[in-house]
């Protein structure tokens, strides 16, 4: 009999996002306004403690909007963290900037403040500032946002907060999505919590957000007839899919307990094979444990990822490598990079397991199999 596939991250919804949608087509409210998509807006801005929030169709479409809030155009300098999801970057490309990448610190695999520092001092030096710092939450690990954030102080550049995979997350009792100027979410289906498709920008500043309103629905001015000084999108969230949103959100907690689960889990089973290390949380940080991943040293383990990868596909089982670093990629290959190659080696030794919040019993049954023949566990 042919498995069932464990998937990643797949999506988790139940009846009541289900009782929100059938609401939404038979009040009528389908499109981009209606009351769940104000709802969606004040609860996700609540969750986030922020002022205010405004509900798009992706995560990147939330960047695009924040690079444009902040005025960031054709060769403009923006501070990129090297290790995450191409969707991080892309919006700057957009809109022609000059991307200069930033490795990660092994404590928490996201931004190093040395090298951010270190290319600050830089872009000094050439009499350059930077527009901006996009920094990443990856996996749920909130980043070293003290350090960071005091840098960006001193050097007077603005932060964007990528928190797209760290909903629910919090560094020292305060939310990701709290310590931009404008930071952003994702509800995209691998998400903790998701709307099909959907991201969301927040900021404690109305003006950013009200700006970011007027982009998203193709900067019309404000005059009885369509007129434009501005280029803008079409990226707002639909009622519909907002309407799952507001549903997902109540259950967030719940589907942070599940996954932070799913990591004891994998930590229990593996704990003492040497050469694995798991990702620990440092004093003060909580993350949402978006996705499980490990480090695996080949010499250690005699297996490699590429191997546990395929061993893991051959049962039906979905497991992925760490996002390989943006300064690695083809297409950024003549952009520049500080750093000493902690994010090459992440890439390069890392390792996504099954992390869904619907995992059930009998899929970790399937799992723990796997993984006590793949490091001959007793
Ligand atoms: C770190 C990070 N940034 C940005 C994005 C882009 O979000 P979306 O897929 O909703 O556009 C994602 C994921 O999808 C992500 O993981």
């Amino acid at each position: 009999m042919k498995k069932n596939r464990i998937f990643l991250s797949p999506p988790h919804i139940g009846q009541e996002e289900a009782n929100n949608v059938l609401k939404a087509f038979s009040t009528n409210w389908i499109s981009t306004t209606g009351p769940f998509v104000d709802k969606f807006e004040k609860d996700i801005a609540k969750f986030c403690e922020r002022k205010e929030a405004c509900v798009v169709q992706s995560g990147t479409a939330a960047i695009h909007l924040a690079i444009r809030v902040l005025g960031i155009s054709e060769g403009d300098t923006v501070l990129c963290q090297s290790l995450t999801f191409i969707g991080s970057c892309n919006p700057a490309i957009y809109e022609k900037a000059n991307l200069i990448f930033i490795d990660s610190e092994n404590d928490t695999w996201n931004m190093c403040p040395n090298s951010l520092r270190d290319a600050l001092e830089d872009c000094k030096k050439r009499k350059i500032t930077p527009k901006a710092i996009i920094v990443v939450h990856l996996y749920g690990m909130p980043a070293k946002m003290d350090e960071i954030l005091s840098i960006a102080n001193e050097y007077k550049v603005a932060v964007i907060e990528d928190a797209a995979e760290a909903l629910g997350s919090k560094l020292n009792n305060k939310p990701c999505g709290s310590f931009g100027r404008l930071s952003i979410l994702s509800f995209n289906g691998n998400k903790i919590i998701t709307t099909s498709g959907g991201g969301a920008l927040v900021s404690d500043n109305p003006t950013d957000i009200s700006e970011a309103n007027f982009l998203s629905t193709q900067a019309k001015e404000n005059k009885p007839f369509y007129e434009h000084k501005k280029i803008g999108y079409n990226y707002k969230l639909s009622n519909i899919l907002a309407s799952i949103g507001v549903a997902q959100l109540k259950v967030l907690n719940d589907r942070v307990i599940k996954r932070r689960k799913n990591y004891k889990f994998y930590y229990e089973l593996l704990k003492d094979i040497k050469g694995i290390t798991f990702l620990n949380e440092p004093k003060g940080y909580f993350s949402n444990r978006w996705l499980t991943c490990l480090i695996i040293d080949e010499k250690k383990c005699g297996i490699s990822v590429n191997k546990i990868i395929s061993e893991f596909e051959e049962e039906q089982i979905e497991t992925r490598r760490l996002w390989k670093p943006m300064h690695m990629q083809p297409i950024f290959k003549n952009n520049q990079f500080y750093g000493s190659g902690v994010s090459n080696l992440l890439f390069e030794n890392g390792i996504c397991l099954p992390s869904g919040s619907n995992i059930d019993e009998k899929d970790k049954k399937r799992i723990k199999i796997k993984l006590t023949k793949i490091f001959s566990i007793k």
